[in-house]
């Protein structure tokens, strides 16, 4: 099964606490969605340090500034997986793109444009946090997920996150893994998120689910490697069924037309933002 006809699905995986399982996440969704015969681009716009490149075990080929100087072209900086997807890595500098400038992001958006139709599915694992470049390629995205766990930091961080999608950026629909966590701690965790959420913001939570803790996890980012079903046959098959479950649920093209509005709408950010800058003189 193939989604999207024309442009790329874009999906963002982001959380308000860091650690909490994003690029894990991010990582099998791709994988998993390649073997449901899906063609899938991860971006990491995420400065961290346990991040794609490393827990696959690639290393970038060049950066986006080297790609806007016009000295490398974006294909050249993608690099194949053994699991069957493409990445453009961490190393890459993908996260530094609200600092470029108009004429750099537009090269960045034109580049982008040419690989587009290769891919019908996008995810971008962003940085943990509100910062300017987690709003941006989450408003950009055409569906976000926040992960969190049950603990209480992760929650309000979590919270935090979506208030800020929501009041700023008209963020307004959301998918929620909970990690970390049984069935019911999961079930407990959303439904705290989804009450402070209901009262106080307009926002539509859509509950995936959620992974328990396993030292499975652990030993297969340790590893370097996927988590392989005949290792760990129980947390595989948990796994399994949070990713289809995001996989499955409709595309939100109301929401924006995917990779077309993320490149339109980069430019215009970066215009507003040389705008403020200028504003606040310099
Ligand atoms: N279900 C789980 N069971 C056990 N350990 C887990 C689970 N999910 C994630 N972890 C552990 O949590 C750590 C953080 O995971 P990961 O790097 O994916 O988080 P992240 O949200 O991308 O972090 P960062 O914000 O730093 O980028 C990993 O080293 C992993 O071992
Ligand atoms: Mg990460």
């Amino acid at each position: 099964m193939s989604v999207g006809k024309e442009m790329p699905r874009v999906i963002a995986i982001s959380s308000g606490k860091g650690g909490v399982g994003k690029t894990f996440f991010s990582i099998h969704l791709a994988a998993y969605a390649a073997t449901k015969g899906h063609r899938v681009l991860l971006l990491d716009a995420d400065l961290g340090l346990a991040n794609v490149d490393v827990m696959l075990g690639v290393s970038a080929k060049g950066s986006v500034l080297e790609m806007v100087r016009g000295e490398k072209s974006l294909p050249n900086l993608i690099v194949p997986t053994k699991a069957g997807f493409d990445v453009l890595p961490g190393g890459s500098g993908l996260y530094e793109l609200t600092a470029l400038d108009a004429g750099q992001q537009q090269v960045m958006m034109d580049e982008m444009r040419h690989v587009s139709g290769n891919y019908d599915l996008v995810l971008i694992d962003v940085a943990a946090g509100i910062g300017d470049n987690v709003l941006y390629f989450v408003s950009a995205s055409e569906s976000a997920v926040v992960i969190l766990t049950p603990e209480p930091t992760s929650l309000t961080d979590a919270y935090a996150l979506i208030k800020v999608l929501s009041r700023q950026r008209g963020v307004n629909r959301f998918m929620v893994v909970v990690n970390q966590a049984d069935d019911f701690d999961a079930q407990v965790t959303f439904r705290r998120l989804l009450s402070v959420s209901d009262r106080y913001l307009d926002v539509h939570l859509d509950y995936v689910g959620h992974l328990p803790y396993s030292p499975d996890v652990r030993k297969s980012i340790q590893n370097q490697s996927l988590l392989q079903d005949q290792d760990s046959p129980k947390t595989r098959q948990d796994l399994d069924v949070v990713l289809q479950s995001i996989l499955s649920r409709p595309r939100d093209l109301n929401r924006n037309g995917g990779l077309q509005f993320f490149w339109e709408h980069s430019l215009n950010e970066g215009l507003q933002m040389q705008d403020k800058q200028a504003g606040q003189g310099g």
